[in-house]
Parts: structure tokens; C-alpha cells; sequence
């Protein structure tokens, strides 16, 4: 297959993990008979320094104009100063939106290797963690009207049936995949969009008999992920709650540095990132660990490009390359042999 993809580093440790990705999808390519090309796209602080905005509307164009996009992360604080339209994280939200991305998937999976990193005890773990969230992404308090008027600012947190109906039927689809569980998290005891949600993931629930289905307020599901993460297989949930969720599950897990995402339009047509930030202390040193974007391609491959053997050699490579011992500082621990970016990278192309 022949595949154009849309690279955005953006800024910070962006660059560099990309390079390692974009390694690894070669190598990919090499092995299983693929054509890759790439174009390489500004968005974040380095398009603020560029063009004076944040996402340039050559780069939203760009990305919609190609089979996938796979972006490094923006921001940092050269630019956490400037006014929230010009912000580099408006990059972000204008590529969710400009393209239709609103389903984001999160795993969180505890990796045996690194089970040593987990902050939680090991009887709350057990046999390990793999969590995965399906946050809305292109609605909710992100998206609906706001402002600023002398001493009074508002937000406003509104779903419209449609909006919630696809990304619930994507909770319960990715759950029929899974362990057939799903907990839909929500404040329905305050918040009307709350109540709506809850009311359809009720309604589809039918539709969906071999999938367990329960509710949980966002506070309550935010003390359960410390108290017993282990209850959780899919969560499904609106944009703010699963922002916050997802950080705190990627935490338990104790490899943020590990873990990659998906956001994806019904068409399957996607953006793959890390979930982890820009880091800018250790930008260009050879430091950042590059697998979350490396398994950020294995998700490209699986979701968008319906690449499952490719997407497992990959996930099986990244493996391989922990078992024999090889760490990035992030996860490094005593016994172990401490490698760079670079290296990390090649390490998982050679395994591949
Ligand atoms: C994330 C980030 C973004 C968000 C920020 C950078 C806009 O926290 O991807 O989770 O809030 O969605
Ligand atoms: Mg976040």
C-alpha cells in the first residue's frame, strides 16, 4: 500500500520523537512491502514564531489532504504568556475540530516491564492494568460559547443528541472488542448535558446487549481509578472529564512516556500523538523517549489503515526492545541499559 502522511512535530521534544517514528514506519514499509511519503507541517509555538499564528490554514489543508497525521506535541513556556486565541494549544483544538476528529483514544496500559513505575500498591494492580479511554473531543466545554465581561467569565459545556449518540455507539463498539464492559462517566446529578448523556448511553445500551454498561460521576470515577482501577476496561466520557481522566489513568500507570493515542473521524481517517507534553527542558538532547509516538504508528496503522500485522510487530518490537533492558531516562531503573532517543528508535526499527 502507498500512504501520504502529515507530520507535525510542533515543538519541544516533538521533533525528535517523530524522527524515531517516521524511522520506525520506514523500516515498517521496508518489511512488509509499504510506501510511506511524508510532509513535514508547522503548527503550535514554532508556527507563532513562523507566521505569527498558531495553525496555518496551508497546514489544517495539509493534513485533511492527507491519508493520516501524525503529530509530535506543541507549547511550552515561550508562548504561555500570549492570549488564549494565539495560544499554541489552539493549534490543537483547530486540528480537532478542522478535521472532525471526535473520537480520542486513550489507553492506559500497564507494561509488565515497568511495572516498578506503577505509583499504585501491588495488590491494587494485580495482574496489571489496560484501561482505555474514549474521550469526545470536538465538543462540550472546549467548544461551546464563552467570554469575558469586566469581572465575569463563562464557558459553556453543551452537547447536542448527535454529537453524543457517535461518540457513545464508538464506546460500546471498541467495548464489544474488548472485555464487553463499559463505564460511562458523567455528572449527571448537576449537569444537563450530563443528563442527556446518560439518558442515550441508556438508550443505545440495547443495541449493544453483549456489553455491560454502568454509570459513574466523574468524581466518584476519578477516586475509583487510585481505589481499584482494575474495575474499569472502557470509559467512555465528554471532552473536559476525559481530559482529566486520561492524564490521571496514564499516571497509574507510571510510563506516560509510553503511551500513545488516536483521534479519529467515523470515516477512520485519524491523528496519532503521544500523550504526553512538549517537554522543552529536554528538547534536542537525545533524552525524550520516543515509544509512545513509535506506538502512536502502531495505532495509525491498526485504526487507519486496517494494518493489524504491521501494527503487532510493532507493539511486539517495542517489547522485545524493553526485555532486553533498554530504558530512556523517563523509565530508567538500576540494572538497566540507559539509551537515547536515537538509539531507542533504532533499537525498535532493528527489532522490527
Ligand atoms: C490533551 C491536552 C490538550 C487538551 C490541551 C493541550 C489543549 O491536555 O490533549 O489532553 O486539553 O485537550
Ligand atoms: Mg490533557
Amino acid at each position: 500500500m502507498k500512504k501520504h502522511i502529515a507530520l507535525v512535530p510542533g515543538d519541544g521534544i516533538g521533533p525528535d520523537i517523530v524522527a524515531e517514528a517516521v524511522k520506525v514506519l520506514d523500516s515498517v514499509g521496508r518489511k512488509f512491502g509499504h510506501t510511506f511519503t511524508y510532509e513535514t507541517f508547522l503548527a503550535g509555538g514554532c508556527s507563532i514564531d513562523a507566521i505569527g499564528k498558531p495553525l496555518a490554514e496551508e497546514t489544517l489543508a495539509g493534513c485533511k489532504a492527507s491519508d493520516s497525521v501524525l503529530l509530535g506535541a506543541v507549547g511550552g513556556p515561550k508562548w504561555d504568556h500570549m492570549a488564549s486565541e494565539l495560544r499554541p494549544e489552539k493549534a490543537l483544538l483547530g486540528l480537532r475540530s478542522g478535521m472532525g476528529l471526535f473520537c480520542n483514544l486513550r489507553p492506559a496500559i500497564l507494561y509488565g516491564q515497568l511495572s516498578g513505575a506503577c505509583p499504585l500498591k501491588n495488590e491494587i494492580i494485580g495482574e496489571g492494568l489496560d484501561i482505555m479511554v474514549v474521550r469526545e473531543l470536538t465538543g462540550g466545554i472546549y467548544f461551546g460559547e464563552r467570554g469575558r465581561d469586566k469581572d465575569k467569565a463563562y464557558d459553556t459545556m453543551s452537547y447536542t443528541v448527535s454529537e453524543i449518540e457517535r461518540i457513545v455507539r464508538k464506546g460500546y463498539e471498541i467495548a464489544q472488542k474488548r472485555n464487553k464492559k463499559m463505564t460511562s462517566v458523567d455528572k449527571a446529578n448537576i449537569l444537563n448535558s450530563s443528563q442527556l448523556w446518560r439518558e442515550i448511553v441508556e438508550r443505545l445500551s440495547p443495541e449493544y446487549p453483549d456489553v455491560v454498561v454502568n454509570h459513574l460521576y466523574v468524581d466518584n470515577a476519578a477516586m475509583q481509578l487510585v481505589r481499584n482501577p482494575r474495575q474499569f476496561d472502557v470509559i467512555v466520557t465528554e471532552n473536559m472529564f476525559g481530559d482529566i481522566l486520561s492524564d490521571e489513568a496514564s499516571q497509574i500507570t507510571g510510563s506516560i512516556g509510553m503511551l500513545p493515542s488516536a483521534s479519529l473521524r467515523s470515516d477512520n481517517f485519524g491523528m496519532y500523538e503521544p500523550i504526553h507534553g512538549s517537554a522543552p527542558d529536554i528538547a534536542g538532547q537525545d533524552i525524550a523517549n520516543p515509544i509512545a509516538t513509535i506506538l502512536s504508528v502502531a495505532m495509525m496503522l491498526r485504526y487507519s489503515f486496517a494494518m493489524e500485522v504491521e501494527a503487532k510487530a510493532i507493539e511486539e518490537a517495542v517489547s522485545k526492545v524493553l526485555d532486553a533492558g533498554y530504558r530512556t531516562a523517563d523509565i530508567f531503573t538500576e540494572s538497566m541499559k540507559k539509551v537515547g532517543t536515537k538509539e531507542m528508535g533504532d533499537l525498535v526499527a532493528q527489532a522490527l
